[in-house]
Order: structure tokens, then C-alpha cells, then sequence
């Protein structure tokens, strides 16, 4: 039996063009995800395997073979198509995990639209600030959300349609229409757009320190690396059952819950169901998941019940694990060797990167607590943050900096190419992190070098944060910072001047908590409110939240030299 080539191995001779032989794609072609996800696979033989096992909270299921998404996606497409929806223009899909957002997601790509998945707790303002800033045309989404789509209609012209993918016979207001794709005739062919590898196939919208969240702007050309790392860091095979527990509202959901484990023609399994540590040990049992990618505060709610509960269930087909979004604890890869007799392999990367960049690969040492070395074909580094000139020797802290030309890097900020450009220096991609390299070549993490508040591997920016809280009548002037969390590693906290007259008391801090939560999302709602009569101030007037966030950490508060005395 041929051995698994070694990440050594792989590093010898690398090329991208790899994964563009495996794919068929020759250079002048088009390359279509929503194409390659479904109807290459059809004509591979692979028509009638499973894509898609969904199951919800209630055990309802539904199963899609390859062809049901290849038939299904046309028949989204082409209903788009119907509405007169043109490629190019963008489509967002705000919904739960149903069924329709993945078959959505590879149909909107197949008419050449630009799909802008988002996450479906946001509220109404964080909704309208990124379909305002993309100029969406329509949205798919569920009758459960579009009560917060139907607030923003007047603020929104350019959203021609509001389509409800679970209309039924209910009653429909101006713009919206229904879309049963389960009732409506099978659509057998399609021609997907001529979508070439630079046409921009998905935007998603990721936080910053500075203003309101940015829409990463990926293109076709994705595929690529999002095909290869899936292959060889989730160690992807043919017999796999694949589970990814991200929302595809977020970069994880779509690069390794859609478009990596599809285009390799991996079954995969979606739970649309929240946390719930028994549920999930019962749903890997039944379905027989052999490869699982998760995230550290997941692991850390499952360390927590201990692992006598994993022995409850039959996981013997468990395979390999792999995690994202946060620094995965050395405590949390100890534990998952003990629980599940293999560690979770970290792997680090952004919305902007689309792809993993620095990974533990399958057969390499894992160091617990350590995110790896880089992808091979991935050029990394750190560099000292005085000159932007990579760090001479190891062990030193630095900006963790890509060289660009990866395949699944984004091609730049929606109507902020000024902003994308800022991430540059010295001819490398600055990721915006903290770590150092071992003298093995391996990479530990050490923390952003921004104000983005990680809460649970989702960033949420204090900007939009802030502005929000001014919204609020009693609010005067605002600053939200990370906080430390044993769960969720970082949460919000919000500190809060008050208008004139204005006594602070619980029953306003829960006020406000809930403003947030129904404005933006539960994730950016503060978790905890501190009152204070004064924010500390550059001598210009800015409010330094590094001072606020370091007395949450207890960590010094650096050079306070250029501030307001308080
Ligand atoms: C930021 C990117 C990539 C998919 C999910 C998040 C943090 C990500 C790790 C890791 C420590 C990590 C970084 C990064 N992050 N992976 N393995 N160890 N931190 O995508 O929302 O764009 O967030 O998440 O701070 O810059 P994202």
C-alpha cells in the first residue's frame, strides 16, 4: 500500500497547478465553484453518492445525492435568472443552516451572481450596514428573519427582491416572492455563467478596528486552494463523513463547509442546531463522522462536560480532527487525545486569506498549543513590527505576514481598495496577529495587534459596537474592549459615559445589553456594561480602548505619555 506522502513530501516541488490538474482546469477556461461543487462531480460518476445528510434541533432530515445538488442549484439559478437578477449583482443569502442555503449558495454562483452570506442572528442594523455598503439586490432568506429585512426596506431601494425560500401561502408584502425549490420543476440543465478564475464569487463581511466591517471580495479562482488544504489538512477521502460545525455566514462555513469538502466530492453532514454537547456526541454517532472540523470555545464547552460522556458514544469511526477561528488552548489538544484517543490539529487563517495558511498536518509532530508551520506553497513569517523586515532567529514575537499570490486570497475590500491596500508593507500581506516561530519552524500565536474583539472565533469590531451604543437616548459616550472569558477565550464589554441626568443602575445596563443584541447580534452585545464618568483620551480627543482592554487583562497599560490626564 503506497504511503501518505508527508508534509515534508509535500513541500518538495509544490505547485498550485497541482490542484488545477486534479480539477481539470486549464488556464483560459472558466471556473465555476457552483459548477465544480456539483456538475463535475455528476460527470465523474459520482451522481448518485450522498452530498448532503441535514438534520435540524426537532431530528427532521433531508438527504441530497451530488446530482439533487447539481439539479437542485440549477433550479435556484435559474429562478434568479427568472427574477432578472443579473451576474455580478449581489445576492444575500440570510438564513439558518436549511438545506436552501447550500443548494443557494452553489445555484447563485452558477448564474454569476456574487453570494453574500450572512449570518442569520444579525440584527437589523448589521444587516443594513452590509447590504447597504455591498448594494445587494436581493436576499433569500426565512419567514422567521424577514421581519428585520422588512424594517430596512425604505433605507434599502436597491433591494429589488426579498425571496423566502418557506413562503408557503402566507401572505407577501411588495418585493417579496416565494421560492419552494422543492416544489418547483426540476431544472436539469443549466449553463453556469462563464465565470472565469478572477470573477468575484463571494463577499464576506469581516470586522476591522476602524469603521464599520468590511466585504472581503473572493473570486472563482478560490477553488483552488480551497480544494488542495481541504484535501490535505482535513485529509479528505473518498469514503469520508465530513462535519464542519461553522455557519456558512462566516468564511469557515463556506471555504471547508461548502466549497473544499464538495469540490472533493466528500459527503458531509450539517446539524442546524445549536450547541449541546450530548446532541452533538449522538449526532457523529449516528451519522458515523469520520473527519470533524471545529473551533476552540466548542471544545473548551465540551471539555467541560468531560469525557465519560464521549465514552457514551460509539465515535470509533472518528478519524481526524482539526480546529479554527481562536488559539486552540494546549489543555484542549491534551484533553481531545485523552477523550477521543487523537488530538485536534489548529489551524489558522482568515475571512482574507480564504484558505488555511499555517496548519498541523496530518503526520506531522503536533505541539500542543501550536498552530502549525505554513501550507505548503504558503510563504510566511513574522516580522519585527519596528522595521516590517522579517525577524532575524527564532522565538520572536512579530506580525505574522503572508506573501501574497495565493489562489484564495481575496482581491481586495468592497468599496475600500484603499483599505485592502493599508494590509500591505514591504511586499507582504499583513494578517493583523501576533506570534512567534520555534526553532522547528513552528508558529504560536500571542494575540491581534488590533482592537477586533474575538468572542467564540467570531470577530466583532468595536467600531460598529460603539456606534450603536450612541444610538442609545442615555448614551453619551462609549468604548468596547475584549474582556477574558474561560469559554468563549474574549467577550464585550462596553464602557459607557452617560448623558447629563442620567443615573446609572441594572435595569439600564440590561436595557442597553438588549439595544445591542437586537441591533447588531448577541454576539456583539456587551456582557458586561461598566458606568464611568470619563474615557480615557488622546490629547486630540480619540478614546484609547488599549488602556481600557489592558486593565481588563490585567496586562501594563504601555505609554500613557500622549493621553489626556483623566
Ligand atoms: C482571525 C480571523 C479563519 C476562519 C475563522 C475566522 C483568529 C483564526 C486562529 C488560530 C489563533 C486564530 C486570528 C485571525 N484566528 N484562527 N488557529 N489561532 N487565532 O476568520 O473571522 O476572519 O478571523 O481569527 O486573530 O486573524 P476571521
Amino acid at each position: 500500500m503506497a504511503t501518505t506522502p508527508t508534509y515534508e513530501d509535500r513541500l518538495k516541488d509544490f505547485s498550485w497547478s497541482l490542484a488545477e490538474q486534479e480539477l481539470g482546469y486549464r488556464k483560459g477556461d472558466p471556473l465555476n465553484i457552483g459548477w465544480h461543487c456539483s456538475d463535475r462531480l455528476c460527470r465523474q460518476g459520482l451522481a448518485d453518492k450522498t452530498a448532503l445528510v441535514w438534520e435540524d434541533f426537532s431530528g427532521a432530515t433531508k438527504t441530497y445525492t451530488f446530482d439533487d445538488l447539481r439539479v437542485l442549484s440549477n433550479t435556484f439559478a435559474a429562478h434568479l435568472q427568472g427574477l432578472g437578477i443579473q451576474p455580478g449583482e449581489r445576492v444575500c443569502l440570510f438564513m439558518d443552516r436549511v438545506p436552501e442555503l447550500y443548494l443557494g449558495f452553489l445555484g447563485g454562483l452558477k448564474m454569476g451572481a456574487v453570494v453574500q452570506p450572512l449570518f442569520s442572528a444579525f440584527g437589523a442594523d448589521s444587516l443594513w450596514t452590509r447590504l447597504d455598503d455591498a448594494g445587494t439586490t436581493a436576499i433569500v432568506t426565512q419567514r422567521k428573519h424577514v421581519a428585520k429585512v422588512r424594517k430596512l426596506l425604505d433605507k434599502l431601494p436597491q433591494l429589488r427582491h426579498v425571496i423566502l425560500v418557506d413562503a408557503g401561502d402566507g401572505p407577501l408584502r411588495e418585493r417579496e416572492s416565494g421560492l419552494d425549490l422543492h416544489a418547483l420543476p426540476r431544472v436539469e440543465t443549466f449553463d453556469a455563467h462563464p465565470t472565469g478564475p478572477e470573477t468575484p464569487s463571494v463577499l464576506h463581511y469581516t470586522s476591522g478596528t476602524t469603521g464599520q466591517p468590511k466585504g472581503a471580495q473572493h473570486v472563482h479562482y478560490s477553488l483552488i486552494s480551497q480544494y488542495l488544504t481541504a484535501k490535505w489538512v482535513l485529509d479528505l477521502r473518498p469514503d469520508d463523513v465530513y462535519w464542519c460545525n461553522a455557519d456558512p455566514g462566516w468564511v469557515t462555513g463556506t471555504s471547508y463547509g461548502i466549497i473544499g469538502p464538495w469540490a472533493n466530492g466528500v459527503t458531509q453532514v450539517v446539524l442546524d442546531s445549536g450547541f449541546n454537547a450530548e446532541k452533538w456526541y449522538d449526532f457523529m454517532a449516528r451519522r458515523g463522522v469520520t473527519v470533524w472540523y471545529s473551533a476552540p470555545t466548542a471544545i473548551r464547552l465540551l471539555m467541560r462536560e468531560g469525557s465519560d460522556l464521549v465514552r457514551k458514544h460509539d465515535l470509533s469511526r472518528l478519524r481526524h480532527l482539526c480546529s479554527v477561528g481562536e488559539p486552540l488552548n494546549a489543555e484542549a489538544v491534551v484533553w481531545s487525545q485523552e477523550a477521543f484517543g487523537k488530538p485536534f490539529h489548529d489551524t489558522y487563517w482568515q475571512t482574507e486569506t480564504g484558505c488555511m495558511m499555517i496548519t498541523n498536518f496530518p503526520g506531522m509532530k503536533v505541539k500542543p498549543g501550536s498552530m502549525g508551520k505554513p501550507f505548503p506553497g504558503i510563504t510566511a513569517t513574522v516580522l519585527d513590527p519596528n522595521t516590517n523586515l522579517p525577524h532575524e532567529g527564532t522565538g520572536r514575537v512579530g506580525l505574522i505576514a503572508i506573501r501574497p499570490g495565493w489562489p484564495s486570497q481575496i482581491r481586495g475590500y468592497w468599496n475600500n481598495q484603499a483599505g485592502y491596500e493599508r494590509k500591505f508593507v514591504n511586499g507582504w500581506y499583513i494578517c493583523g496577529d501576533r506570534a512567534s516561530i520555534d526553532a522547528d519552524g513552528y508558529y504560536w500565536f500571542v494575540g491581534r495587534d488590533d482592537d477586533v474583539i474575538n468572542t467564540g472565533g467570531h470577530l466583532v469590531g468595536p467600531f460598529e459596537i460603539e456606534s450603536a451604543l450612541l444610538e442609545h437616548p442615555a448614551v453619551a459616550e462609549s468604548a468596547a474592549v475584549a474582556k477574558p472569558d474561560p469559554v468563549n477565550m474574549e467577550v464585550v464589554k462596553a464602557f459607557v459615559t452617560l448623558k447629563p441626568g442620567i443615573a446609572p443602575d441594572d435595569d439600564l445596563e440590561l436595557e442597553i445589553m438588549n439595544f445591542i443584541r437586537k441591533k447588531l447580534s448577541p454576539l456583539a452585545m456587551p456582557q458586561e456594561i461598566e458606568f464611568t464618568d470619563s474615557l480615557p483620551k488622546t490629547r486630540s480627543g480619540k478614546i484609547v480602548r488599549r488602556i481600557l482592554r489592558a486593565r481588563e487583562f490585567g496586562e501594563p497599560e504601555g505609554d500613557l505619555s500622549t493621553l489626556m490626564s483623566e
